[in-house]
């Protein structure tokens, strides 16, 4: 389909080429790789929690404090046209990248997390009542359970939960079981950050709507490693956050269809939100601006639309193939390191490499790992209920980027090995 540019900013297409990704040209993007940690070259294996950023990210930001830092919808000065312009083609640019419909319903929150708030304050607030249903998986991390909580709370909502088998796959058979007459909402991740897990959402979406569900689509984790269109899902909303999308941190995006949108109450009250304001009566902006209340984080898009145009530009179906491939190289070598255990086996996973290595503690394994050079995540991975289901406190978890290499997986090995040296 062709989206309706709302923005009088025409988005060229750069083009991208099919031929695999160079691993190592890509890295050369990346200054903070080459650097020492404990005497030892840097292996950064912690990009679930958040990417490393490119220099056109560090540039962009750079440029915009330098140059043409100003507040935007305020002023008549350059400056401020300057920096109006980049945020706007900053939306256009995220519109593009997820292909929403238009650049309108692009939200500008803090992170995955303030969206999903934002959606449950508002459209679940008006939309979602007493003896309503939620429905989300188990493998979902506490940024899409907590926030259906606080509203069931408050409202008398009931939340569901779809459970997972031992590979950590959504039972779908379930998931048709408890979609039914009183369900208003699917909260469901794309990708699960503790397990590698890519659920099965178009079709979910398709089965949700068939009874009148309206589908979040948590797409924190899947954003950077796959193409995620939002017109060919059909969600309702999505979330991500621009800092695992290799872009700056305290900066997010919130996708919502127009019409919802436009039913939504508005959230935070302020400057920017409004139309007209009196004591008597606060008449609101439309979208976009009715949710954006407040300056906005300006360089956060600026640099978010940089990191953005990158991505496009590498292509992420050729990011997918190559984080396939080590992905299954990975795996391998995990696998044969005795008394390893990998926490997650779908059958369609991605970048995530979870495990527990016999009875030694993960913040012990994370504690060498980091002496060795490697950086790991240890811990609960902000998924309690994950961790709950698979009977460990916490668990190891490597994950990957484009700029990750077959040799930084064997690097992670050989800290692996000296893991059991101390403690084996
Ligand atoms: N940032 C969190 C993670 O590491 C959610 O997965």
């Amino acid at each position: 389909m062709t989206r309706q540019n709302t923005n009088s900013t025409k988005i060229t297409e750069s083009p991208r080429s099919d031929a695999p990704l160079d691993v190592w040209e890509i890295r050369k993007d990346f200054p903070i790789l080459s650097q020492l940690v404990h005497g030892k070259k840097l292996v950064y294996l912690d990009n679930a929690n958040t990417t490393q950023k490119p220099n056109v990210v560090i540039e962009a930001l750079d440029t915009y404090y330098r140059e043409y830092n100003a507040n935007i919808h305020r002023a008549t000065h350059l400056l401020s046209a300057k920096a109006e312009k980049a945020y706007e083609e900053g939306r256009e640019a995220i519109a593009d990248f997820i292909n929403a419909n238009e650049s309108a319903e692009i939200i500008f929150v803090r992170n995955a997390t303030e969206g999903i708030n934002l959606v449950a304050q508002t459209y679940g607030r008006r939309f979602i009542g007493e003896g309503d249903e939620i429905l989300i998986s188990a493998m979902e991390h506490h940024a899409n359970i907590v926030p259906w909580q606080m509203l069931c709370e408050e409202r008398g909502s009931i939340l569901k939960v779809i459970p997972i088998n031992d590979d950590g796959e959504i039972i779908y058979e379930e998931f048709l079981r408890l979609i039914g007459p009183r369900t208003k909402l699917l909260g469901i991740v794309h990708m699960s950050n503790a397990l590698g897990t890519v659920n099965p959402i178009k079709e979910m979406i398709a089965e949700a709507h068939s009874h009148g569900v309206a589908v979040l689509v948590d797409a924190a984790q899947s954003v950077y490693h796959m193409k995620v269109d939002v017109e060919n899902l059909d969600c309702d909303f999505l979330v991500f956050s621009g800092h695992k999308l290799y872009g700056p941190t305290g900066i997010g995006v919130l996708y919502g269809k127009r019409e919802l949108l436009e039913k939504m109450p508005p959230w935070m009250g302020g400057g920017d939100m409004i139309r007209t304001v009196s004591f008597e009566k606060t008449t609101y902006a439309e979208i976009p601006n009715k949710f954006e209340a407040g300056t906005q984080h300006i360089a956060g898009v600026i640099g978010l639309a940089a990191a953005v145009r990158y991505v496009e530009d590498l292509n992420l179906d050729r990011v997918a193939a190559l984080e396939a491939e080590l992905m299954e190289y990975g795996t391998n070598v995990l696998t044969a390191v005795p008394g390893l255990r990998i926490i997650g086996n779908a059958a369609k996973k991605a970048s995530i490499l979870s495990f527990v290595m016999n009875d030694i503690h993960p913040h012990d394994i994370g504690t060498i790992l980091d002496e060795e050079g490697v950086a790991v995540r240890t811990g609960q991975h902000c998924a309690h209920p994950v961790m709950q289901r698979y009977g460990v406190s916490a668990t190891v978890r490597a994950s990957l980027a484009c700029y990750n290499t077959k040799q930084e997986l064997d690097r992670l090995v050989e800290g692996l090995q000296r893991v059991y040296e101390i403690f084996g």
